[in-house]
């Protein structure tokens, strides 16, 4: 596997081709919790001015902190509550520019002013869980960020 130390700066298909190098075959739940962590860690790297990246996985009618990067996180997520929640409940990706301007974000971080959450849905569309991705700047995400998530959701997707 290359070093993480080389991510930096290297264009999406290389980045997204070392990562996908880096994880194994999925037979158990260890192999499926180390392929989320590395994938927290691979972006973590290399996508600029971001604080935290990670996974919260749906089990009980909630979402349950899963592998991540960053500082510690809120550990559980009701369905509807902060961004993480209404991305579970509508099924869908929310992109807030100011998160101090969204109803009920949850704020595991003062450093946090930005966020991108994207749902990872099966085939029938019921929720694996989400990729939550927390920036230090205002507005730090784009529809490119967007697209990025939505192929990682698909690689994440394909191991459950
Ligand atoms: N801000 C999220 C909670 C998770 S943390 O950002 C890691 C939310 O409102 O759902």
């Amino acid at each position: 596997m290359s070093s993480f130390k080389t991510l930096s700066g290297i264009p999406e298909e290389l980045f997204l081709e070392f990562m996908k190098e880096a994880l194994v075959p999925v037979e158990t739940l260890i192999d499926r919790v180390s392929n989320l962590a590395n994938i927290s860690a691979f972006l973590f790297d290399w996508l600029d001015s971001v604080n935290w990246v990670g996974f919260y996985l749906y089990e009980d009618g909630k979402l349950k902190l899963g592998p991540f990067q960053g500082e510690p996180a809120c550990q559980a997520i009701e369905n509807g509550r902060g961004v993480c929640g209404r991305a579970l409940m509508e099924k869908r990706y929310f992109n807030v520019p100011d998160v101090s301007l969204f109803p009920g974000h949850i704020a595991c971080s003062d450093k946090s002013k930005s966020e991108l959450v994207y749902p990872i849905l099966r085939e029938d569309m019921s929720v694996i869980g989400v990729i939550d991705i927390d920036s230090p700047i205002l507005s730090r995400f784009s529809e490119d960020d967007v697209r990025l998530l939505q192929r990682v959701s698909e690689i994440v997707k394909s191991f459950f």
